[in-house]
């Protein structure tokens, strides 16, 4: 038998309550297909930092090298400042584990309503591509005079040919393998006329592979309007890592609700292990409620599935997730309804197993 070894990382606020739901349902899973998971848990983030200063142990990535994959909840806390938790902990994983294609799927659920008035449900059916390792997020910069009226800071971005072309060709790798075939690469290369004239470049060359592609271009402020206006002309999309951080929390909100997002942090050569997240944060504001919706996090365990190449199994929970929110009395108050985290659970367990297709 099949047998999986999973380093869980539930984090901080409503990451814990998310993430041990989301193993409930890999267990019922796993009997129902017939593989065997375990999970080692890493009690890792604000808590940690509080006792030890510092987000993980030095060793943390050595601890978590060998599993075949991570399934991380979320980080930050009220009392630590964001850049700490999410250096500390989050970055610290997906930069040296070279996890540099962020993967976020976006549809619209049965039984969730889009906030857009034209979409019923097919007309929004996305994914975006993240470039997850450099760009705006590469961490190169700092700061002089602290505090002085003369003080300067630079986040610098740096775009590498290497980095960018990978990414490229990924997100192209993906379009093909959709039913579309479709591909918007999006970037400002009219304001920023050197990487993102280099992104559109690389794109360009790319492209001339993939002729059964089809494929265009956007800059990122128009394709705000894109994604509201025409959502049904998108398929798939790839963004450097703000970019498309930005456009990825206007596509959760598009589909219905933050809650049920979710990502894939893939290293594509599987050199390292890549790590599986629903896309919300810890949300203080509900922590401890007992009301966090899951389904972000049980979309998050379908992509690890297929990513670990238990394809039945990833499909087996995706029915069992649109089973649920098809019923609104199984939604969570972020979908506008009064279900717990609890009941959602149980729910999606209860169709795993009865599931017999
Ligand atoms: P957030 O995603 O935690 O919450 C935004 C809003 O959405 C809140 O009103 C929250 O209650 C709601 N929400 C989020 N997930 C939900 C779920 N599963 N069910 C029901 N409602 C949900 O973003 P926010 O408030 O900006 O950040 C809170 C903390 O989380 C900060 O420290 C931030 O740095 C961190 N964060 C961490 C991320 C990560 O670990 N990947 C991603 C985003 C934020
Ligand atoms: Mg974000």
């Amino acid at each position: 038998m099949k047998h999986f070894r999973i380093a869980a990382i539930p984090g901080d606020g409503i990451g814990k309550e998310v993430i041990a739901a989301g193993i409930e349902a890999l267990e019922a899973l796993a009997k129902r297909e017939g593989f065997g998971v375990s999970f080692d848990h890493f009690d890792w983030g604000s808590d940690y930092y509080k006792a030890n200063g510092v987000m993980m142990p030095e060793n943390g990535r050595e601890q978590i090298k060998d599993h075949d994959a991570i399934f991380f909840g979320a980080v930050g806390a009220p009392d630590v400042p964001d850049h700490v938790t999410l250096w500390g902990l989050r970055l610290a994983i997906c930069q040296p584990f070279d996890q540099y294609a962020n993967v976020r799927p976006t549809r619209v659920l049965p039984g969730i309503t889009s906030p857009l008035r034209n979409v019923s449900g097919p007309e929004l059916d996305w994914v975006i591509v993240r470039e997850n390792s450099e760009g705006e997020y590469a961490g190169v910069g700092g700061r002089v005079h602290r505090g002085l009226p003369e003080e300067v800071a630079t986040d610098v971005s740096i775009m590498t040919r290497a980095g960018v072309a990978r990414v490229i060709r990924f997100a192209f790798e993906l379009a093909r393998s959709r039913p579309r075939k479709k591909l918007t690469v999006v970037t400002k290369s009219n304001a920023q006329r050197h990487a993102m004239v280099m992104w559109d470049e690389i794109a360009a060359e790319v492209a001339a592979g993939f002729p059964d592609v089809e494929w265009d271009k956007m800059l990122v402020d128009a394709m705000t309007m894109r994604m509201t206006m025409r959502p049904e002309t998108l398929d798939t999309i790839v963004a450097t890592n703000l970019h498309a951080d930005i456009l990825s929390d206007l596509a959760a909100a598009l589909a219905g609700s933050l809650g049920i997002a979710p990502t894939a942090n893939l290293n594509p050569e599987r050199r390292f292990p890549s790590m599986f997240e629903p896309i919300h944060g810890s949300a203080f504001d509900i922590t401890g409620k007992g009301i966090a919706n899951p389904v972000g996090t049980f979309w998050t365990a379908s992509m690890m599935m297929e990513h670990l190449g238990e394809k039945s199994a990833a499909d087996r929970l995706m029915r069992a997730v649109e089973r649920v929110t098809a019923d609104p009395s199984l939604h969570t108050p972020d979908l506008g309804g009064t279900a717990t985290t609890r009941e959602v659970t149980d729910a999606v367990i209860a169709a795993i197993e009865g599931d017999n297709s």
